[in-house]
Formats: C-alpha cells, sequence, structure tokens
C-alpha cells in the first residue's frame, strides 16, 4: 500500500514527526502551503496572530500539491492543535480531496498535554469517506528524541494495524 504523509507545520515540530513517519513506512512526504503564508514571530506573538487569522479564515487557499492523493492508499495527516483543533491549511486539504476508499491516520502536536480537537477531523473525515484507522497526539513540548521515538512507536503501530486490516480484508 502507498504511503503520503501530508500536513501543515508552522514551527517544524509536525513535519519533523512527519518526516520520521513517511520513512519508517517507506512513504512519501508533502507538507501543505497556503497561498498567504502564517506571519512567523517570536514566542507567543504567532500563536496570537495566527490564532486571529485561524478565526477569520479557516479554510485558506493552498498551493497545488505535488503528489495525486489518488495514487494512495495510505494518508496520514499531519498537523499543530491551533486553538483545539487542527490548523486552517489541513481543513482545506480535507475539503478539497476525495477519501472514498482511503485508510487515514493522524498526527496532531500541540503544546499542552492532551489533544479533544482530534474528533472533529475525524469526523470530518468519515463524512468524506476515509477509514480513520489511528490517531495520536505528539506533546511537542518535549526534546527532539522523546518526539522521534513516539513518532518511530507510532509508524510501528500503524504498520501492524494497516497489515492486520490487509489479512481481514
Ligand atoms: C496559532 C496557534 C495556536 C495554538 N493553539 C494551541 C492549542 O490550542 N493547544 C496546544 O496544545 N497548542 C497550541 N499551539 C502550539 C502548537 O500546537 C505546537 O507548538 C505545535 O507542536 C507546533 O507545530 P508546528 O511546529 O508543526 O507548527 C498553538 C500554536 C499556534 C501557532
Amino acid at each position: 500500500m502507498k504511503v503520503l504523509c501530508v500536513g501543515f507545520s508552522l514551527t517544524g515540530k509536525t513535519k519533523f514527526v512527519l518526516n520520521i513517519i513517511s520513512k519508517e513506512l517507506f512513504g512519501e512526504l508533502e507538507m501543505l502551503e497556503p497561498d498567504k503564508p502564517y506571519p512567523k514571530f517570536k514566542g507567543i506573538l504567532s500563536t496570537i496572530a495566527c490564532s486571529l487569522i485561524s478565526l477569520f479564515n479557516r479554510k485558506p487557499k493552498l498551493k497545488s500539491l505535488k503528489h495525486d492523493l489518488g495514487d494512495y492508499g495510505l494518508v496520514v495527516i499531519g498537523s499543530p492543535v491551533w486553538i483545539g483543533v487542527h490548523a486552517p491549511p489541513v481543513s482545506t486539504f480535507v475539503e478539497e480531496n476525495d477519501f472514498k476508499g482511503k485508510k487515514v491516520a493522524i498526527v496532531f502536536t500541540g503544546g499542552a498535554d492532551y489533544s479533544q480537537g482530534v474528533d472533529a477531523l475525524i469526523a470530518r473525515l468519515e463524512d468524506k469517506g476515509a477509514e480513520v484507522v489511528l490517531n495520536t497526539y505528539i506533546c511537542s513540548g518535549k526534546n527532539k528524541e522523546v518526539i522521534a521515538s513516539k513518532a518511530m512507536k507510532f509508524a510501528e503501530e500503524l504498520q501492524t494495524k494497516i497489515s492486520s486490516l490487509g489479512k481481514i480484508l
């Protein structure tokens, strides 16, 4: 099964995680790029500015994807938590693509220790025909080694899950 890891990352943490997962699963990686980049300031200023922008625009226009989603059986979607939910570029990606017959896994990264926002993303993906097979939340405040080992563990779990589903189908 061909694997595409796709997601959005403002400060690189979600990209770091997706990169590890794509390598572990021999997949490909593509990061979503909004037509109008989000501002990057030091510290809390970026959080405030991007939160305000995302409240006014939940579905920003994205640059075209280089990969064709139709070629992939498993799509791993990565997003930072923004005000409790997935970041707006991920909303645009979900709305603009067809997930019928696709298996999807979700990785959230966030500054706190939990994420409830993943439920909304799962529901929307299922509405669009996806089978969401696994999801995880990785607290990005930890050091890089901890984050990397969590990403690898998730990739292993996903591999096991996909193999067992393959036997059932
Ligand atoms: C606009 C904005 C809103 C955020 N809101 C939350 C939040 O509600 N909960 C949380 O745990 N972290 C929140 N964060 C922190 C990010 O989710 C966290 O730093 C994430 O791992 C960053 O991922 P990235 O480096 O891929 O952009 C927010 C960050 C930004 C920029």
